[in-house]
């Protein structure tokens, strides 16, 4: 429990191992700890990969690489890092993706705080003491005063739940825990299955050296030309220059691309003019086809029609056989309702006589066997089998870890219907855990949003050392809000009629079989805006909002001199009664309350003595049997 007396954060932390315990080593880990760095933190990174760069650490697949911008995708917070690292492509692979955040830490002599081949297996919040316990795989146990999860939204990969998958005898790798040595496909037969992003990166790679492949595809994708070319030095120097006004760019766009939208409908142009336009933005290179777009392509199922039918045709003109042609194109989603792959002549590996696409949809598997797979239809023979089929995506990685916060409620029982957050920062519960990418932040280019998510957390955190809190965490009423208005801007949007990681279905887990709204889905600056403001407000959303609803409406109180009687809850939350609180609520983040208001008490129980050690009644004392009567005193501010 904080104090207002005693601001030395570090000094009560002295017992914990750590001020912060940050999980994950990829992106939003590497800055999270850079940013500790800076508060003089004893900060440490516990990471289950044997290194850093998290997604390009795992996903060393054949083809692997970008479909951002390399250069709207790097860090932009050290001016240093963007004058040495050069970029060799527009869309850079996953090798020297994974060599730039090696680079990054190397620079910043991060590895020193990280400790690699280590899972986290369980975090529970400690009630008494106000901090976290954490546990690796090996029994390993830390504490820490706040954790920050850094944990990937697409890290748990998942198998196909095909019977007989661990019955196959020949070569096997999932796309997501693919080995570091070189694979050889000459002269042998693969089999791939999946054509989501990665499987298509992979077909289009394996396709150029493979004796045979065959695609087995359930569901096929909206995919459009990468167009990706080396950089020059000179090139490079040139978008050096140019780093300041893609950062704008980015931070001025709805998904923190550096694409600027079109403001007109599809309608506002001929269907001469507007396939003119389409035929441009065709041309461009990476994802300025679906950004640079109309925005109600992404609405409007009458313009997404036109579009998905542009480019339909566009795959017609490109594989030869109209067959294989049509099983290509979706028919049950739109363009631009689930993430876009981004291919390079990934259509054109259909037109080689050792490629072969067969459709699960008519000719389902049965069953992996020993040797190959076996469909309704037919058994197959392969050398080697490659799952392209996906994660437990966005939730995966907090399910994977035994999360349990005040009182020892369970993270998956919080989130039983879908993820419950504010700000996609905070859960309910689990006060002095922030996390960076959790459900509810913003995605699409992502460093961009782990940047500006990590910089909140940064500041925060910081806020909390500069006044000594030792306990905080997001209010319910918090919670219902900022879920609400997730889910209000996900509402008119096509991509959430679809079944994707993105709306949180995974075919292969049977808890994964009903759509969430998983990710914030409003503007990229709306989301910074909202969070900016909480900032302003110094963080009150996390102390003040839970206290201002009355029985008879929505009211809200002025706090100051409302008589209450409150009784210390477990965990340093506190429950309140009283005849202006409808029931008894318990109350998160009273640290951050303290600091701005102190309770008077009005009447000393009997044999109630407040502790000499601490300015908050009661805190981590016993329950008293009755309600002590307080009254709510406004401090002055800046205390
Ligand atoms: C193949 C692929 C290509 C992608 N391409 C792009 C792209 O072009 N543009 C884009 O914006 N995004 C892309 N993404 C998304 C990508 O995940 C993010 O861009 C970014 O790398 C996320 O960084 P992160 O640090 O948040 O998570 P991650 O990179 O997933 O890192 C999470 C880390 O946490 C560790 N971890 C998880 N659980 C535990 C545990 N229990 N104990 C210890 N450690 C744990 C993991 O091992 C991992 O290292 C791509 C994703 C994939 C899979
Ligand atoms: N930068 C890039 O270019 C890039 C590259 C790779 C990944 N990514 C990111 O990672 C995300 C995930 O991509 P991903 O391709 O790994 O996963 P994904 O989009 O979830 O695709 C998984 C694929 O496997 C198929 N599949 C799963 N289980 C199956 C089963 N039991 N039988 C048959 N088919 C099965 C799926 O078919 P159904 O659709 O029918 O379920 C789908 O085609 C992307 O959306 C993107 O954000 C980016």
């Amino acid at each position: 429990m904080g104090s207002i007396e005693e601001p030395n954060f570090c000094q009560k932390n002295k017992d914990l191992d750590y001020d912060v315990l940050i999980i994950g080593a990829g992106l939003s880990g590497i800055y999270s700890l850079y940013r500790m760095r800076q508060l003089g933190l004893r900060t440490k990174v516990l990471e289950a990969g044997g290194g850093v760069g998290g997604t390009w650490y795992w996903n060393r697949y054949p083809g692997a690489r970008f479909d951002s911008e390399s250069y709207s995708y790097n860090f932009s917070f050290s001016q240093e890092v963007l004058d040495e690292w050069n970029w060799s492509e527009h869309f850079a692979s996953q090798p020297e993706t994974l060599r730039y955040c090696e680079f990054v830490c190397d620079k910043f002599d991060l590895r020193r705080d990280m400790q690699f081949d280590t899972r986290v297996t369980a975090a529970h919040f400690q009630d008494d003491t106000k901090s976290w316990l954490v546990t690796d795989e090996n029994g390993q146990k830390y504490t820490s005063r706040f954790v920050v999860t850094c944990i990937g939204i697409l890290n748990n990969y998942t198998l196909p739940n095909i019977p007989g998958v661990l019955d196959y005898k020949g070569e096997a790798f999932h796309t997501a825990r693919w080995p570091a040595e070189q694979v050889d496909f000459t002269n042998k037969r693969v089999a791939v299955i999946g054509t989501g992003a990665t499987a298509i990166q992979v077909i289009q790679e394996v396709s150029k050296t493979v004796g045979h492949l065959t695609v087995f595809q359930r569901t096929p994708n909206w995919s459009l030309p990468l167009r990706n070319a080396p950089l020059t030095t000179e090139e490079m120097d040139k978008i050096r220059s140019r780093y300041p006004e893609i950062f704008r760019k980015c931070a001025e766009s709805w998904h923190c691309f550096m694409h600027v939208p079109d403001k007109r409908s599809t309608f506002d142009l001929s269907p001469e003019d507007r396939e003119a336009f389409w035929e441009e933005l065709y041309a461009q290179r990476g994802f300025a086809k679906w950004m640079s777009n109309f925005g109600d392509i992404n609405t409007s199922k009458e313009a997404n029609a036109l579009f998905s039918e542009f480019v339909a045709n566009k795959i017609r003109g490109r594989v030869h056989d109209p067959v294989t042609a049509e099983i290509l194109i979706p028919k049950c989603h739109g363009f631009g309702t689930k993430r876009v792959p981004m291919e390079t002549r990934y259509f054109e590996a259909y037109n080689q006589p050792n490629v072969r696409l067969v459709d699960v949809k008519s000719n389902p598997i049965e069953c992996v066997t020993e040797s190959g797979i076996r469909t309704k239809d037919e058994a197959f023979e392969f050398d080697m089998i490659v799952y392209a089929t996906g994660f437990d995506a966005v939730t995966g990685s907090f399910t994977a870890i035994d999360f349990r916060g005040v009182d020892g409620v369970k993270l998956k029982d919080r989130w039983s219907e879908g993820p419950r957050t504010f700000l996609g920062l905070f859960v309910e519960s689990f006060p002095n855990m922030m996390m960076v990418m959790g459900p509810h932040q913003m995605f699409g280019n992502i460093p961009r949003s782990v940047e500006y998510a990590a910089s909140w957390v940064a500041r925060f955190i910081e806020f909390c050392r500069d006044r000594g809190i030792t306990f905080a965490g997001a209010t319910r009423q918090s919670v219902l809000d900022w879920t609400e208005h997730v889910h209000t801007c996900a509402v008119g949007l096509l991509a959430n009629d679809v079944d994707s990681w993105m709306t949180g279905v995974n075919k292969n887990l049977a808890h994964k079989q009903k759509r969430i709204i998983a990710r914030y889905q409003g503007p990229a600056p709306g989301y910074r805006k909202r969070a900016e403001e909480v900032v302003t407000r110094e963080y009150r959303d996390l102390a003040e909002r839970f206290l201002v609803q009355d029985e008879w409406g929505k009211e809200q109180f002025s706090l100051d001199g409302l008589p209450g009687a409150w009784i210390p809850y477990g965990g340093g939350g506190f429950m309140c009664t009283g005849r202006h609180f409808a029931k008894q609520e318990i109350l998160g983040s009273v640290a951050i309350f303290q600091s701005y208001y102190k309770l008077e008490m009005v009447d000393r129980p009997k044999g109630w003595l407040p502790r000499p050690d601490r300015r908050f009644y009661g805190v981590g004392a016993m329950p008293p049997a009755e309600p002590i009567p307080f009254r709510i005193r406004r401090r002055r501010r800046g205390i």
